[in-house]
């Protein structure tokens, strides 16, 4: 793996629609009684930005800790760029390329941004974080490189005048944004948003919409859980509609909006 990516660098183009990056086949999670997840297939093209809506509770989140290992499936199978993940570790799936942001934002709160950003290299870098943070002298290099890549993704996320700055000091949006910034510089073939804009004012809400069509334009496969449906429609290729843990609906977003089935279980319901 090649030490360092940069902001356009990407070899494909957004609009690339390659065959499926990811599978998602028969996908079925039981907690005791409750049936997060209930058989679940989903394929997600190379070059997609794939929307998931869903009320609360329809297992949107699950089946992102899921596909991250952090759940393990009751039955059913998950495929990533041909290599199946079944039981794989958190830390076997991040190094082959999926990457997520948390729906509860997770920062170190008193590393600064450009510390924050660095900890998301650690899987890259083959002399770990500490070597890195601690400056021991052989990795020198790939430090300066990791520093230098971790700045570019800093002003890539719209944060350069914020990279010393102790990340828990940070309003909400930006550490969003440096969540996003975080997850870019491991390289990720694959991000995963948990609700990226939510309970974010309606200038961050812009900011992170069109933050997010830049990652995508770099070539990163994105599948965003999102309650905002017009950043969804604006932004998605795909949508599919979770309800209770059963998929209600999948396809292009004009198609999703106008399914009965979706006006009648989601769009019409107001959130809680
Ligand atoms: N670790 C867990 N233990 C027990 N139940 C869980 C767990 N994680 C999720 N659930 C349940 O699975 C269902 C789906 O939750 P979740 O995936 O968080 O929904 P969403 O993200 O769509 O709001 C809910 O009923 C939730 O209570
Ligand atoms: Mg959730």
């Amino acid at each position: 793996m090649s030490p360092v990516t940069t902001p356009g660098s990407a070899a494909e183009p957004s609009a690339t629609v390659t065959a499926s990056m990811l599978e998602v086949r028969d996908v079925t999670l039981n907690f005791g009684g409750v049936m997060a997840l209930s058989e679940i297939s989903l394929s997600v093209a190379g070059g997609a930005l794939q929307a998931i809506i869903g009320p609360n509770g329809a297992g949107k989140t699950s089946l992102f800790n899921c596909l991250t290992g952090y759940y393990r499936p009751s039955s059913g199978s998950i495929i990533y760029g041909g290599t199946v993940l079944d039981g794989l570790a958190p830390p076997d799936i991040a190094a082959l390329g999926i990457r997520r942001t948390f729906q509860n934002i997770r920062v170190f709160p008193r590393m600064t941004v450009q510390e924050n950003v660095l900890a998301g290299a650690h899987l890259r870098a083959v002399a770990g974080l500490p070597a890195i943070l601690a400056g021991s002298p052989g990795w020198r290099r790939t430090e300066r490189l990791l520093r230098d890549d971790a700045d570019r993704w800093i002003e890539f996320v719209g944060l350069a005048d914020q990279r010393r700055r102790t990340a828990g000091d940070l309003a909400y949006g930006m550490r969003k944004r440096m969540e996003i910034a975080r997850a870019m510089i491991g390289q990720p073939g694959l991000l995963l948003l948990d609700e990226p804009a939510a309970g974010v004012s309606s200038v961050e809400r812009e900011a992170l919409s069109d933050l997010i069509a830049r990652v995508h334009a770099q070539g990163v496969g994105v599948v965003m859980i999102e309650h905002d449906v017009e950043l969804v429609m604006n932004l998605a290729t795909n949508v599919c509609v979770l309800d209770g843990g059963r998929l209600l609906a999948s396809g292009p977003p004009e198609a999703v909006r106008s399914n009965p089935d979706v006006i009648r279980a989601y769009m019409g319901r107001r959130r809680k």
